[in-house]
Order: structure tokens, then sequence, then C-alpha cells
């Protein structure tokens, strides 16, 4: 069995962070979300795995490179515009050659992996294989209909009208008939080849399209507050890992610190991560906080956010919640008259502020 995992699209729905950076590289937990998934497969025996890849092509190269790391052998496919799951599949035909794949999107983060599916595609044969969770937002992702017996009967994506709250999670299990299915189908009003219309599809010519449901928990994610989400997510099976030096700090409950990073007069309340050679000194650090490499933090408070690669923050009049900051980002109280905000904010930015 290949993987084939997704990794282009422009993240519009995390902007203005995608504006510089992958969706699939903000890390979750300090580590980036494409590699939870590059991970699953790996522990579910897949070795051979292809990345389909857009405009952050470089980006994801340098971050996974030929995936011995991962201990996968990782090739990768350039899809010219993102022009729909089905699409990838599609140019992906190649390097699936006659395999059976899990297809796995780049953004998705499944709690439990997906050895348990590959396992039962292994012992079912089925043509496809799809992964069902029921969502409080159906009109947000491809939704399955199912008949009486439990069996698909009907595929949507994003409904205005759902009839039915069971959503496609983003990891699809396919052999080599999904690629007639790919061909024969026509874009989406958002002008995409949808895999929901691929697979609705291979229902139609009478294949047999397999449904499971996702016990443990799943999160796209595509926007803020499902990345926040994720992160707490991840964040609450934490184990304590303190390698930085800690001065006159306090630590309560599951914390990581990495090495060459200073804490001085600190409060941290976990769980929480702070990465390598980051600077915080009276500060409190509140549960769900992930900081990454090289972040200062000074005089502030924060909690329940996702601070990237060396950021300041220093000196705020409130504390920072619910908050996901970009790379070298500087948020900082100013002496400067007049008394005001100032601001240098990128396209797409959101501010609240008291
Ligand atoms: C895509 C699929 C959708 C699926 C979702 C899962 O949505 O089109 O059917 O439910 O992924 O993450 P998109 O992220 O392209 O909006």
């Amino acid at each position: 069995m290949k993987g084939l995992v997704l990794s282009g699209g422009a993240g519009t729905r995390l902007r203005p962070i995608t504006h510089t950076s992958a969706k699939q590289l903000v890390p979750v937990a300090n580590k980036p979300v494409l590699f939870y998934g590059l991970e699953a497969l790996r522990e579910a025996g897949i070795e051979d795995v292809g990345i389909v890849v857009g405009d952050t092509r470089a980006e994801i190269e340098a971050a996974v490179g030929d995936g011995a790391r991962f201990g996968l052998r990782v090739t990768y496919i350039p899809q010219e515009a993102p022009l729909g799951l089905a699409h990838a599949v599609l140019i992906a035909e190649d390097f699936l050659g006659d395999s059976p794949f899990v297809m796995y999107l780049g953004d998705n983060l499944l709690k439990e992996g997906v050895t348990r599916f590959v396992r039962r595609f292994d012992e079912s044969r089925p043509d496809a294989l799809i992964l069902l969770q029921s969502v409080a937002d159906p009109s947000a992702y491809g939704i399955a209909e199912l008949d009486g017996a439990g069996r698909v009967a009907r595929l949507v994506e994003k409904p205005s009208e759902p009839r039915s709250d069971l959503a496609l999670v983003g990891v699809y299990l396919f052999t080599p008939a999904v690629f007639a299915s790919v061909k024969t189908i026509t874009p989406s009003a958002r002008h995409e080849l949808e895999i929901t219309d691929a697979i609705q599809d291979m229902v139609d010519r009478g294949l047999r399209v397999e449904a499971h449901r996702v016990t443990g928990w799943w999160k796209d994610t595509g926007k803020l507050e499902d990345m926040l989400e994720a992160n707490r997510l991840v964040l609450s099976t934490l184990t304590a890992d303190l390698r930085g030096t800690l001065v006159d700090t306090t630590v309560e409950g599951p914390v990581q610190v990495g090495a060459g990073s200073v804490l001085t007069r600190c409060t941290v309340r976990g769980p929480a991560v702070v990465g390598a050679d980051c600077r915080i000194s009276d500060a409190y650090l509140g549960p769900y906080t992930s900081l990454s490499d090289g972040v200062v933090v000074e005089h502030a408070e924060i909690e329940h956010s996702i601070v990237l690669d060396r950021s300041r923050i220093c000196h705020l009049g409130a504390r920072m919640t619910d908050s996901l900051v970009g790379k070298d980002v500087v948020i900082a109280h100013s002496e400067a008259k007049p008394v005001a905000y100032r601001f240098m904010v990128g396209d797409a930015s959101q501010i609240g502020i008291l």
C-alpha cells in the first residue's frame, strides 16, 4: 500500500500566516501538522509516499526532505494549481500505479492514526474506505448520507442544506478503481475536482464503498479555531520534559522546555511547550500554550495560544489568549508619545484589542 499526502492548497482560511508559510507546516504542540500524518502512515506500515505540492513546494521539501527521517521514501508530485483533491489523485496516477493507497490530507490530524483503517481495508478489500465523524457544522465539509443498513447512499461536498451530520474525514483508502471516477467527474462550483464527487461516482458504478466512524478526535486544521483546538488536543497528552534552565520559576502540570531556553521568574501551568533557545522572564504561560524556538516573552501572560519562531511578546497590559502569532512578530507595549496603538500588520491579519 502506498500513501498520497496532499500538501498543496492556498490556506486562505489561515491568512495571514499562509501568506508566507504552508498551512501544513504550522506547528501543533511544536510539530508541523504534516509530520503527524507522515508518522501515522509509517506507523501503518506504509513506506512509499507521494506528496502533492503546490506553490509552497520548496518549503515542504525543505521540511520533509527525502522522508528518510520518517522511515519513508518520499516522491514529490507538483500540482500546477489547487484544482481539487480528485485532481491530485489524477496527477498521482503514475506514482500510484496499480497499488491501493491511503490518501491523507496534510492539514488533517487524527488521534488514532490510520493503522486500524489500513488493516480493515486489507481484510475487507472494498474499492474505497471512507472515514466519517459527526460534526456540528456539516455545511463546512463533505457529507455522507447512509441508508438504513449503514451503507453509503449519497455524498455531497459542503451542502447548504445538509441531510446528515457525518463529515468525510480527510483520510481515504482507495484501490486503483478510483482513477476511472476522477477522470469522469467535472469541476464543482468552486472550480475543483472534488474527491467527494469521485467517491459518489464509485457508489453510482456499484463499487463497494465502506464507511467507518472515527472514534478518537479528528481535526481539519484549516482555520484558527481548529488549529488552536488541535494544539489543545495534542497538548493534553503531553509528558513533562524540562531541558532548559529554570530560575525562580514555578512549573505546574506537564510542561516541556527545550534545550537552551531560560525561564526567569515565571509561572508555567501546563500542558504547555516551550521550544529551544527561548527567553521568558516575568511571565505567566498558561495551559495549552506552544512557543516555538527562539521566542522571547517579557512581562506578559499568554495562554491557549501558538507563537511561532523568534517572535517577541513584551509588556502586555492584558493576558494574550486564543492567538496564533506568526514568525518574527513583535507585540509590545510602547512608551512613545502620543499614547496610541501602533501597528504594522500584514494583509488579512486579525487583531482584537481591549
Ligand atoms: C476537504 C474535502 C471535504 C472534507 C474535508 C476534510 O475540504 O473537500 O470533503 O470533509 O477536506 O478535512 P476542504 O479542506 O478542501 O475545504
